[in-house]
């Protein structure tokens, strides 16, 4: 008998529900809250109201397109943490009291683990999934983490940012040239024109597999600083080369310490995951240095990189059947407990 998992995403600005049939993708639907674009970044309580209005329909398109009634579901799984707690809110107290209605389970779900088995889960395309143990870089809005995966319920962060993480950085630097939030995908299409040679920014030196971002954050915007006292049109005129110079440094720091992970732990199954992983650049360049170090490589599908329910909702599936379940006083939690 098959098993359907509802998940339910609400950790930042997207509100996202996902129906699986075991590991198999059903349903994945996505509001995005263009509310904050005015903004320049996300309004925590302008982002939790929109998930409120957002929820239902969302759920209910996603039960639609999966083609079944809320009367088929086994269980409920929602992101616990880490994330916005107003907008974590929303999401946990509707799972609550949906499975309540429902007399079904609920399943608590890390965010960051979810963005790493989101490798698992499997469509009319899917040909294969990483091997146990591999290596996860994964790289979001507010994490960086290098992350050994020994099964799913067994994961250890071997690298970790000490300050900004990867798409922190990609958003400044987009927010310093004037480009609109969230800023890596607006970087990621300019660069495509872009020379990545054409600036130089230092890349730092932190020991071990740990990262480090807010110092080229600092030295991108003192460039860009110095070059605008004398000529204004400055970032307009070398818009794409800035993009280009930009993610290509972020992309160095990043492989150079995947493939360090990967020397130290002669582990040769790679996985990337979290929004910064759609990035065209860094998918391009883990495949080559992939070939180059005859690693096996795994990369999201672009609906499974950047935020989404379904990676919570296989996170969810893996956890029904070791019957991991959450009660009803559970309360969800904004800064990561996966250590
Ligand atoms: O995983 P995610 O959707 O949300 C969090 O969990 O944070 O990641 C969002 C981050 C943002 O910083 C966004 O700018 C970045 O992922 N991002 C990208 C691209 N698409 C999303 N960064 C670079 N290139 C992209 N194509
Ligand atoms: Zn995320």
């Amino acid at each position: 008998m098959s098993t359907f998992i509802l998940g339910i995403e609400s950790s930042c600005d997207d509100t996202s529900a996902a129906v699986l049939e075991n590991a198999q993708i059903r349903s994945n639907i996505i509001a995005n809250q263009i509310v904050h674009k005015s903004f320049g970044g996300v309004v925590p309580e302008l982002a939790s109201r929109a998930h409120q209005q957002n929820i239902i329909p969302v759920v209910d398109i996603a039960l639609k397109e999966a083609n079944i009634t809320k009367k088929h579901l086994s269980a409920i799984a929602f992101t616990r943490g880490p994330g916005l707690l107003g907008s974590l809110l929303v999401g946990t107290s509707f799972a609550k009291s949906f499975a309540l209605g429902l007399g079904i389970p609920i399943i608590e779900v890390d965010h960051l683990k979810a963005h790493i088995l989101s490798h698992f889960i499997e469509d009319e395309s899917t040909t294969n999934h990483p091997e146990f143990p591999f290596l996860c870089l994964t790289v979001s809005g507010g994490h960086t983490q290098i992350v050994r995966v020994n099964s799913p319920s067994d994961m250890q962060i071997i690298g970790n940012t000490i300050d900004d993480a990867a798409g922190e950085a990609f958003d400044k630097a987009a927010k310093i040239m004037g480009l609109p939030y969230p800023g890596g995908p607006e970087i990621d299409k300019l660069a495509k024109t872009g020379n990545p040679a054409a600036f130089h920014f230092p890349e730092p030196r932190i020991k071990g597999l740990n990262f480090s971002f807010s110092g080229l954050k600092t030295s991108f915007l003192y460039f860009l600083r110095d070059q605008l006292k004398t000529d204004q049109q400055f970032i307009e005129k070398h818009k794409a080369d800035l993009a280009a110079s930009i993610q290509q440094t972020i992309i160095n720091i990043l492989i150079n310490k995947l493939s360090m992970a990967a020397e130290q732990t002669g582990i040769k199954e790679i996985a990337i995951a979290g929004g910064v992983s759609a990035n065209s650049g860094l998918r391009g360049k883990t495949l080559e240095i992939a070939e180059k170090f005859g690693w096996n490589t795994y990369i999201p599908k672009l609906q499974y990189s950047t935020d989404n329910a379904a990676m919570i909702a296989i996170a969810g599936y893996f956890k029904y059947l070791d019957k991991d379940f959450a009660g009803q006083d559970i309360t969800p939690y904004s800064k990561s407990r996966f250590k």
